[in-house]
């Protein structure tokens, strides 16, 4: 069943969390000169118009990056980050971003993951996409066929990411991003991630997972306390003590095997001020809690 649509949720306070932490990783493969690749499994469309119906039905990224980017005192790499979405334009890029003349855009834009590590990526660096829902794959394939380091599948992440393991190059990230619509996807989320870390076990995987009131989480997050990743195993939330209303999210998640250096801190720096900045269902605390420890 593939009933999300990630448009009414763009932008969110999840939202941001997790591409900051997707931008804290990128930042540091670009340290090296050696180039790497990126997976992407759960892909979305790409980029977001939030002056469009679906923003704006449930408003949830004013709560995010509306409020994120009016603020001051953000700390520097979630600024660079907030920079880089206030700049990002795809209709200046025109027919390159997918943007076509019978569509009508009102902006403000959110890049997706795939828009995000495509401004990131160098000459030698690759991004591999999976995407399953119809007409999300073809704005999709629409957006990104331009560019010949990205390679998009219409393909079910869980088992692609494992078909794929290990990628050629052999630096790299991970990013799973499941929508969580049936119960069944925190099993198979868990499953794929093991699964494709131990055929690549010096690669980063980053899976996202929400904090709802029926606790598959702290199920999920236990399913990995036995991995013996030398990188350890670490987990970020940005969450408020209590629930919202029925079904919505009380926070967000981020379960990250082989962080780089420094990753749990700068992040933990980056959702404390989140947590004072966003609006969740009530008050809100950032945690880091590591799984597994680094060797
Ligand atoms: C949360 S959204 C992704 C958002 C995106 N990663 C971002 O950060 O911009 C999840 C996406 O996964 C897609 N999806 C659901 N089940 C899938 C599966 N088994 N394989 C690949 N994609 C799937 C949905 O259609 C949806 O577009």
């Amino acid at each position: 069943m593939l009933s999300y649509l990630h448009g009414f949720h763009a932008g969110n306070f999840a939202d941001l969390h997790k591409h900051a932490a997707l931008w804290l990783i990128l930042a540091h493969l670009r340290k090296k000169k050696k180039p790497f690749c990126v997976i992407d499994t759960h892909a979305g469309s790409g980029w977001y118009d939030l002056g469009s119906e679906q923003a704006a039905k449930t408003g949830e990224w004013k709560d995010g990056y509306g409020l994120a980017k009016a603020a001051l005192g953000a700390p520097d790499m979630l600024q660079q980050y907030l920079d880089h979405v206030a700049a990002f334009d795809p209709v200046a890029h025109g027919w390159d971003y997918g943007v076509r003349e019978m569509d009508e855009y009102t902006g403000p834009f959110y890049p997706g993951s795939p828009f995000i590590v495509r401004e990131m990526l160098r000459e030698d660096d690759e991004l591999v996409l999976m995407e399953l829902h119809p007409r999300e794959y073809e704005n999709l394939r629409h957006r990104v066929k331009r560019d010949p380091r990205t390679h998009l599948h219409k393909r079910d992440g869980y088992e692609g990411l494992v078909g794929m393991m290990p990628p050629a190059i052999r630096r790299g990230l991970v990013l799973m991003d499941p929508s969580y619509d049936v119960k069944q996807d925190y099993q198979k989320a868990a499953n794929a991630v093991r699964q494709a870390w131990d055929k690549w076990p010096t690669g980063t995987f980053m899976l996202w997972y929400p904090l709802l009131e029926d606790g598959f989480d702290a199920e999920l997050r236990s399913s990995f306390a036995a991995i013996k990743s030398t990188g350890g195993v670490m987990c970020a939330e940005l969450a408020a003590d209590q629930g919202g209303a029925k079904g919505r999210m009380r926070g967000t998640g981020l379960l990250v095997i082989n962080p780089p250096w420094q990753f749990d801190q700068q992040l933990d720096e980056i959702g404390t001020w989140l947590a004072n900045t966003c609006k969740l269902p009530g008050p809100a605390k950032h945690s880091i809690h590591w799984l597994v420890a680094a060797a």
